[in-house]
């Protein structure tokens, strides 16, 4: 069922022997500046590794780079599935659990949302705290394997406090400002309706967008740690006068990566 895992796990090891990461990032739209910061990196095309599935959309390099940051060994992932490409949970479980596979124990997820606050505006970053699952789906839908976890699980802290800790007192030494809220996961392509996002934010969402939600739950079947920033690029529909654009998106993940790069590296000095 996920034999793609172990054989993209063997390939991946043949590339960059004698290498076991221990930390796994995944850079969001407009994100993926913070890779150029792996040293001694060897980079894969996804198209090169079996199970891994070359991404469609723009600001998703559709790479995986293995290296040191901060003296950590690091897999990096740039490019995600996202369910409006096409249903396709198999590549989603495929490169979760090929993290797992290769020694992965914290996964450092990183998206680009919009608020759903006006005083969380475009450039801000959002610590994720909890999420809510409003894509209809779930990529574990289908026979358990029990290999990489069990049938029935809590999501009650699936995002780490001990790492939510760190991350926060990271943000505070290096004076970045991290808001923390719930995410909220749509399907997209299109951003959403001003009634939709009235209808989040009543429910207790504080940011929206069209990923993570998925990966996050797979990597807690198989036992993954998380850890999830937002990276806010717009003010959710409805919020101001401005059109929402893809452009946009990545414009503005692009300048809170520079922020976010700071805080990630931060993050990795203080891993145990
Ligand atoms: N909605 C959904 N996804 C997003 C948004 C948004 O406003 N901004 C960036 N990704």
């Amino acid at each position: 069922m996920t034999e793609a895992a172990f054989k993209a796990k063997t390939f991946i090891q043949q590339q960059k022997p004698n290498f076991t990461p221990k930390l796994g990032l995944i850079l969001g739209s407009g994100l993926s500046e913070i890779a150029n910061s792996l040293e001694d990196a060897t980079t894969i095309s996804y198209g090169d590794i079996p199970g891994f599935i070359q991404t469609t959309i723009s600001g998703h390099a559709g790479v995986l780079s293995l290296g040191y940051l901060n003296g950590v060994p690091t897999v990096c992932l740039q490019g995600r599935k996202h369910y409006y490409e096409g249903f396709n949970d198999e590549a989603i479980k495929t490169y979760i659990r090929t993290l797992k596979l290769l020694g992965v124990d914290i996964l450092f997820l990183t998206n680009a949302a919009g608020s759903l606050h006006q005083d969380v505006p475009a450039g801000s970053l959002m610590m994720i705290t909890d999420h809510m699952n409003f894509q209809g789906h779930n990529p574990l839908i289908g026979p358990n394997d029990e290999a990489f976890g069990p049938r029935f699980f809590g999501m009650e802290e699936a995002y780490d406090v001990d790492l939510r800790e760190i991350l926060t007192s990271v943000a505070q030494d290096l004076s970045i400002h991290l808001t923390q809220g719930v995410y909220v996961s749509v399907l997209g392509p299109m951003f959403e309706t001003p009634a939709e996002i009235r209808a989040f934010r009543s429910l207790g969402a504080d940011a929206v967008g069209m990923s993570t939600v998925s990966e996050v739950i797979v990597a807690r079947h198989c036992g993954l740690r998380i850890v999830a920033v937002s990276a806010i690029t717009n003010l959710a529909a409805g919020m101001n006068n401005e059109a929402l654009t893809h452009e946009d998106t990545l414009y503005h993940g692009q300048k809170a990566a520079i922020v976010l790069q700071k805080l990630i590296v931060g993050f990795t000095q203080e891993l145990p």
